[in-house]
């Protein structure tokens, strides 16, 4: 962007592709942390005299408009953030997006309605998804990459559309790309991993690659129950995905061989049943060994002794990355685990990422300040493809 700015935008369209996927509850965004993230690379473009469309998918609608899904509100947010007014397209391709952006004058600002209300947009066919990329190349001249957050979906605005436009990469991907180069090269060590979140399926190929390079592993949220059942231990209702033991078992091990260390909660917070998130209704869980859950619970958080062990595990890391919390957050009776880990990393002087919407979104509302930690990603799937190894398709096609 840069190159770009230097070369000078006034009067140009540019589009900019940004993850203006928020949370929601109902019109209300409950952590706008994706649009403060991105808002330094559209106001610099507006600065500069361009007239800037802003593009996002919000949710996972199916590929038609659905108000549930509307960017309406983000939009608002970005003017808000911006202090500049922000034009909202009610579509993204047809007259209200023709018309909105052909009103934009030089140092505008306008966003276009959920990308994903259009089948093309997430089209497994290269022709379906290159017929929309063509409708949203018409709307522009310049093209800038900036939704870190999506840059893992070979999506027509993320990866077809960029080859249709000059283009370049914002301030949001350079600044995040910038900070998992440093946990894939020269890392700084110890290197301590905290994986939770629901499902240990999403987290495999993370884990395949960190064998190599992390020198330990904590395990919280859902999926550590999958890991208590690979070592053996019964998990009474808890979250487990019973086809993934055989995989977790044979991670175990190599991790034995390689000298990483894995570390497992060693008490669990248990309940009857999951939380009511609406009501927040005392959940009066009761605290149980981890290798000790009733056959009639459900294990919800770490428990206290596992609090202490993994503030002691990450005491002395050096880097630390963070992906997913370590239990119910949202429910006060289980947001404990996630709040000692997310303390441990403010109290360690260790370089530490937090990668993910849910974990990014409970620091947050936690009420963490974001500037304690070293870098707070917006993209979750996205940070954890990139240590994975993979090729980012909206990195790709940025660096053509
Ligand atoms: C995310 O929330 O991780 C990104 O916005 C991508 O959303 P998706 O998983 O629905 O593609």
């Amino acid at each position: 962007i840069d190159d770009l700015l230097a070369d000078g935008v006034s009067g140009k369209r540019v589009f900019v592709r940004a993850d203006l996927n928020v949370p929601l509850d109902g019109t209300t965004i409950t952590d706008d942390g994706r649009i403060r993230a991105v808002a330094p690379t559209i106001a610099r473009l507006a600065e500069a005299g361009a007239r800037v469309i802003v593009a996002s998918h919000l949710g996972r609608p199916k590929g038609a408009p659905d108000p549930a899904f509307s960017l309406a509100p983000a939009a608002e947010r970005l003017g808000d953030v911006l202090g500049r007014p922000v034009a909202f397209a009610a579509d993204t391709v047809g007259d209200a997006a023709k018309s909105v952006t052909a009103a934009l004058a030089d140092g505008e600002v306008a966003v276009l309605e959920n990308l994903r209300f259009n089948p093309g947009e997430t089209s497994k066919d290269d022709a379906e998804r290159g017929a929309f990329a063509d409708e949203l190349a018409a709307l522009a001249d310049v093209y800038v990459g900036d939704g870190f957050g999506a840059v893992h979906r070979k999506h027509a605005s993320v990866f077809d559309l960029p080859a249709r436009l000059p283009h370049a990469a914002g301030d949001l991907i350079a600044t995040e790309v910038g900070v998992l180069k440093k946990l894939t090269e020269d890392v700084a060590r110890p290197y301590a991993v905290v994986l939770g979140g629901a499902k240990v399926s999403d987290k495999l190929g993370v884990i395949d690659n960190l064998l190599g390079k992390a020198d330990r592993i904590l395990i919280g949220g859902g999926m550590a129950y999958t890991f208590l059942k690979a070592q053996g231990h019964e998990v009474g209702i808890s979250l487990l995905q019973e086809d993934q033991v055989p995989v977790v078992q044979e991670y175990l091990k190599r991790a034995e061989a390689q000298g990483v260390e894995f570390v497992l909660p060693v008490d669990v917070l248990v309940a009857p049943e999951f939380p009511d998130l609406k009501t927040k209704a005392p959940a009066n869980p009761t605290t149980v060994a981890a290798d000790a859950i009733p056959a009639d619970q459900e294990g919800l958080d770490i428990g206290p002794e596992t609090r202490k062990l993994y503030a002691e595990k990450l005491a002395d890391a050096a880097t630390v990355f963070w992906n997913g919390p370590m239990g119910v957050f949202e429910h006060p009776d289980y947001a404990e685990g996630t709040r000692a880990v997310a303390r441990a990393l403010v109290d360690s002087p260790a370089f530490s990422v937090v990668g993910g919407g849910d974990s990014a979104a409970a620091v947050r509302t936690l009420g963490f300040d974001e500037n304690a930690f070293g870098h707070i990603s917006t993209g979750g799937g996205a940070s954890l493809e990139y240590l994975e190894g993979k090729t980012l398709p909206g990195l790709a096609a940025l660096e053509d």
